[in-house]
């Protein structure tokens, strides 16, 4: 066929078809497509990954286009790498296209172009872009209907990140929500910017052993018949209905938890925390819109009856446990600013105890490896 007699043929076929024909190039089934595209547009992909903060929106797209209800997104950096796990339970990827979704144009978002504040998205591009920045990324698990987990390891010598990562923007409370202000462009503004953009997604942000524990307890919350092990979370996992996040809440002792949570939620969780987590060491963490909304709660403080402070010799004794977690809060995000230019970081929270007309502040220090 002459290449005259071929553009007549595409004509036609376009006319007959409609615009759809022009935009598929293979038809991959399950609703997805591999979409036509020129190739400045391929080239330009690489670049729209600028940062660790870029990776971080488009998975939070992605998530939300799946029409989620909850992300939990678990941080670690071990000197320069950068680990991101991202868990969602919105609506899971096929498994026939697992492997296609990370190749150039390939989307399910033919119908259903997204324009958010971050522009115009369903060009089934993002995923490409990130594998071609990044030294890893992968589906961990995605089951239809129960949600996705996505891995990344990033070099953050490859592609660079904002120094400070400890730092919650600035925002300010107005008719009872939250609006950032300013801050730096870390990944918790992004987060905190998405939170606040989709109020009916709830973000958790932590670190892998916070993540786990906020799972872990939201879904014992849900769920009435706990305690099993492995087994029992295999069959939930892989047979069964619950988000994929839920599972989790079937396992009752701590040998299970541990080989669990790497294997199949893709978060490195040591021994020893997991041990914290059972005895209550490590805490869940709140939804970060929740986050913001309490730091603008006004601290009432309470009087104080009773108590002579001239001969008082503990006079520590009255400040209440949840300003002394407050406090090591406080004392955690400084030293994380600190720390980074050492390379160092706190093995767990800071220990705060009372003493005699004392607070010790006990901060427990390792370096990165
Ligand atoms: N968390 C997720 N849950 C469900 N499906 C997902 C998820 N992440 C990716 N996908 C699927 O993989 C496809 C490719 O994702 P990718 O981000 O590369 O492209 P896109 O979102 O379609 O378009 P864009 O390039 O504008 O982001 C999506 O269309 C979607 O079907
Ligand atoms: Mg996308």
């Amino acid at each position: 066929m002459s290449s005259k007699e071929k553009d007549e043929l595409i004509n036609f076929i376009e006319k007959v078809a409609g615009d759809k024909y022009q935009k598929i190039e293979e038809d991959l089934g399950n609703g997805f497509v591999r979409l036509h595209i020129s190739e400045a547009q391929k080239r330009q992909a690489k670049h729209d990954i600028r940062s660790v903060e870029d990776v971080i929106v488009e998975l939070l797209r992605n998530s939300r286009d799946a029409d989620c209800r909850n992300i939990f997104i678990a941080l670690h950096k071990e000197k320069k790498d950068r680990t991101v796990a991202i868990i969602d339970d919105g609506h899971g990827i096929p498994s026939s296209v697992l492997t296609k979704i990370f190749e150039p144009r390939v989307t399910s978002k033919l119908d259903s172009v997204v324009n958010d504040k971050y522009g115009v998205h369903g060009r089934g591009m993002a995923l490409y872009a990130i594998k071609n920045n990044v030294e890893y990324v992968d589906v961990v698990a995605s089951a239809v209907d129960r949600g996705t987990i996505v891995k990344v390891y990033i070099n953050t010598m490859k592609l660079p990140e904002r120094k400070d990562q400890s730092t919650l923007p600035a925002t300010r409370v107005r008719h009872g929500e939250v609006h950032v202000i300013k801050g730096l462009h870390n990944i918790l503004r992004v987060l905190a910017e998405f939170s606040i953009e989709h109020p009916k997604i709830k973000i958790f942000v932590g670190s892998p052993a916070q993540i786990l524990v906020t799972m872990y307890d939201l879904s014992q919350n849900l769920l009435t018949s706990n305690k099993g092990g492995k087994t029992v979370f295999l069959d939930g996992f892989e047979e069964g209905s619950l988000p994929l996040w839920q599972c989790v809440g079937s396992i009752g002792n701590v040998k299970s938890l541990m080989e669990v949570s790497n294997d199949y939620y893709g978060l490195d969780v040591s021994q020893r925390n997991i041990h914290r987590i059972f005895s209550g060491e490590i805490e869940p963490v709140d939804d970060l819109y929740t986050t913001l909304l309490k730091k603008h709660k006004e601290v009432v403080a309470k009087p104080i009856f009773n108590v002579d402070f001239n001969n008082s010799s503990n006079l520590v004794k009255y400040i209440e446990k949840k300003d002394l977690d407050k406090l090591s809060q406080l004392v955690e995000d400084e030293f994380g600013k600190i720390g980074d230019k050492y390379f160092l970081h706190l093995k767990g929270s800071p220990k705060i105890s009372r003493g005699k007309n004392q607070i010790k502040i006990l901060l427990e220090v390792e370096g990165e490896e």
